[in-house]
């Protein structure tokens, strides 16, 4: 087997140029090395288990908000790509003055914060229903709200 090893160096050093700083695989046996906090099923993502519950939990959001790139606005703003966005950004909704002029960028806490009880954190926004009491949902909904718009 060292023989075998020496032989194929030199395509070792390239495949190890290629990919960067990951542990280059051996030509004869593979070890996976996980990164801390990486998937366990490398096939799912991370959350997957919380990005499906959050979907679920989307549909109450559904009813007037598209999530699909491109999707048209309903009674509410599309919301693909809204994390990170400014607050009332969205090209051709009409939003109330409210939230058009309250500075917000719905970073993941904001967006927290606004699903928990929209009228308290943005008072005369007109998304007058929808919100979300149970803190895990919200974390659901915003987990696949992010993944949707990575995809
Ligand atoms: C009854 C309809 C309705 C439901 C249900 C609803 N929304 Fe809304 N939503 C609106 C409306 C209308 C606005 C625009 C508010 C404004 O202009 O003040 C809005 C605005 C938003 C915004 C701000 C978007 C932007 O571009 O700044 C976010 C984020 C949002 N909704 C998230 C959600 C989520 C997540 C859910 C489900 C948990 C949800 N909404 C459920 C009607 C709704």
């Amino acid at each position: 087997m060292k023989a075998v090893l020496r032989a194929s160096a030199p395509v070792l050093v390239m495949a190890l140029a290629a990919c960067g700083t990951d542990p280059a695989p051996g030509p004869t046996e593979q070890i996976v090395v996980r990164e801390p906090g990486a998937a366990a099923d490398p096939v799912g993502a991370p959350d997957s288990g919380l990005i499906a519950s959050g979907k679920a939990a989307f549909n109450s959001c559904l009813a007037c908000h598209g999530i699909d790139e491109g999707g048209a606005n309903k009674v509410g703003p599309n919301l693909h790509g809204i994390i990170g966005q400014a607050a009332g950004s969205v090209d051709g909704f009409a939003y109330s003055d409210a939230l058009a002029s309250s500075g917000i960028t719905w970073t993941k806490e904001e967006l927290d914060s606004y699903i928990a009880n929209p009228a308290a954190r943005v008072p005369g926004t007109t998304m007058m229903a929808g919100a979300i009491t149970d803190a895990g949902r919200r974390e659901a909904i915003i987990a696949y709200i992010e993944d949707v718009s990575a995809n």
